[in-house]
């Protein structure tokens, strides 16, 4: 793989400022997000209110503690439009993520908004390794979801040549990754293997593709999965994380030169690390839950968001600011089997462990007796495809995973295609028990 590492001056200053200098300006943002967001948004008024924390008690980084967590429901609760801190008309966009009551939630954008967005998103691809002038094929699904437009004008601020091509119709994704040698690919992990299986359906070598970079993310996914990936397409595989309630994709972002966990953009968002049970802040270095605080957003602040997602806080190494572990997922995630804690992403490492086993996998929870159970729907590479051969597969994965993760789960190996793909994010878990 060639080196992609952006010369040192092509960064901008606040990417290797000085601990102190980041800290400076986040005191001053944060100072201002809280009384922006109490003084505009009646919602954070109430809450600071009910809370007994006024914007003026904020006087060090330290008394953010002070000031009460936002949570999903809130949005829900103020559905469509209730949390924003400006007027509806100083709105230029509106996103949402798809909620499985059926309603999204609802997040909103100045032009401002949009603008620091497009410039995170710029920072973040010249992170993984792209530069101006790349051509840029972006298969993050378009619409509603944040993904697809929000990666769109970062790579055009960037000034990439951006392929708009959202997700789905796979067979075009390669005609056209063919045809048009981008550099630069975004899109989700597991939507990168259906994109690889048409590859290879096709005859075509993924190593000899013109592509140089992928920056994954919107789902979990692991070291095991970058290196399969790297290795089938040739190519460097970095990890974007983001969430809606905080911007979208573009609040951290890996980099291609050390590949060691994701750098938060901290001169726009505050990362904590809570204990989820306690809700007491814990040091950088301990695992827990990550809560945001934007810090320049507009349209709709965050104060404290809880994001479910579970890594730690790190000290920074190819930029200053400080990064998050890669996650290993969400609390909501959570499979509690017996007693054992399980995320599918320790399935996953199994999974790839094993020769005869292509990445794509789905797990079902079911009920058996009074007991839950748990069943690996995996599925067999071609070349391992024999029935002999699934039912050895299937033993390896059931033994990897007693083995490292102390579980039984009973292991269905299928033929090749023979488990549901992804276009965007994929459902790694279908729970099939009975609702009592
Ligand atoms: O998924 C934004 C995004 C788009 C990120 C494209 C990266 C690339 P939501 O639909 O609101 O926004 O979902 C946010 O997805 O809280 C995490 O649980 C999960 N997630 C996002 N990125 C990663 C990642 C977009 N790199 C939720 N690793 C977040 C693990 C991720 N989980």
């Amino acid at each position: 793989m060639i080196d992609l590492t952006p010369a040192r001056d092509s960064l901008e200053p606040i990417e290797t400022a000085s601990r102190e200098e980041i800290s400076e300006l986040q005191q001053q943002r944060l100072a201002w997000t809280l009384s922006h967001a109490y003084e505009n948004s009646p919602f954070f008024k109430k809450q600071f209110d009910q809370h007994g924390a006024h914007p003026g008690d904020f006087k060090s980084l330290a008394d953010l503690a002070k000031f009460p967590f936002t949570v999903k429901q809130d949005l829900r609760d103020t559905y469509p439009f209730g949390m924003f801190a400006t007027p509806r008309e100083e709105l230029v966009r509106i996103h949402g993520s798809s909620g499985t009551t059926g309603k999204p939630t609802v997040v909103g954008y100045t032009s401002n908004d949009i603008s620091n967005w497009s410039d995170l998103i710029a920072r973040s691809i010249r992170a993984a390794g792209g530069r101006k002038g790349n051509i840029l094929h972006n298969a993050y699904g378009y619409g509603l979801f944040t993904g697809g437009l929000g990666a769109h004008y970062g790579a055009e601020r960037l000034g990439c040549t951006v392929v708009p091509i959202s997700g789905g119709m796979t067979e075009r994704q390669v005609t056209l990754i063919e045809d048009f040698r981008p550099d630069i690919i975004m899109v989700t992990p597991s939507y990168m293997l259906s994109i690889l299986d048409e590859y290879r359906r096709r005859g075509l070598d993924p190593r000899q593709s013109s592509l140089k970079v992928g920056i994954f993310g919107a789902e979990p996914w692991t070291n095991a999965m970058r290196e399969e990936i790297e290795e089938a397409f040739d190519m460097h595989a970095v990890d974007i994380y983001g969430l809606s309630e905080i911007m979208g994709p573009g609040v951290a972002q890996e980099c291609v030169e050390t590949k060691d966990g994701l750098h938060v953009w901290e001169d726009h968002f505050y990362p904590e690390i809570i204990d989820p049970v306690t809700e007491d802040v814990l040091p950088d270095g301990e695992m827990g839950e990550l809560v945001f605080t934007t810090l320049t957003k507009e349209g709709l602040p965050m104060v404290r968001y809880r994001t479910r997602d579970l890594t730690r806080i790190l000290p920074g190494t190819a930029r200053s600011m400080r990064r998050i572990e890669k996650i290993t997922g969400r609390s909501d995630d959570m499979i509690i089997l017996r007693g054992v804690n399980v995320f599918p992403t320790q399935i996953e490492e199994q999974i790839l462990k094993c020769d005869g086993l292509s990445a794509h996998f789905q797990i079902e929870l079911v009920r058996s007796g009074r007991l839950d159970a748990m069943i690996v729907h995996a599925e067999a590479t071609p070349a391992a495809s024999s029935s002999d051969a699934r039912e050895a597969s299937a033993g390896e994965l059931a033994h990897h995973i007693k083995s490292t993760i102390g579980i039984t789960a009973k292991v269905n190996v299928h033929e090749p295609e023979g488990v549901a793909r992804s276009q965007g994010k994929a459902q790694r878990v279908v729970d099939n028990r009975p609702k009592d």
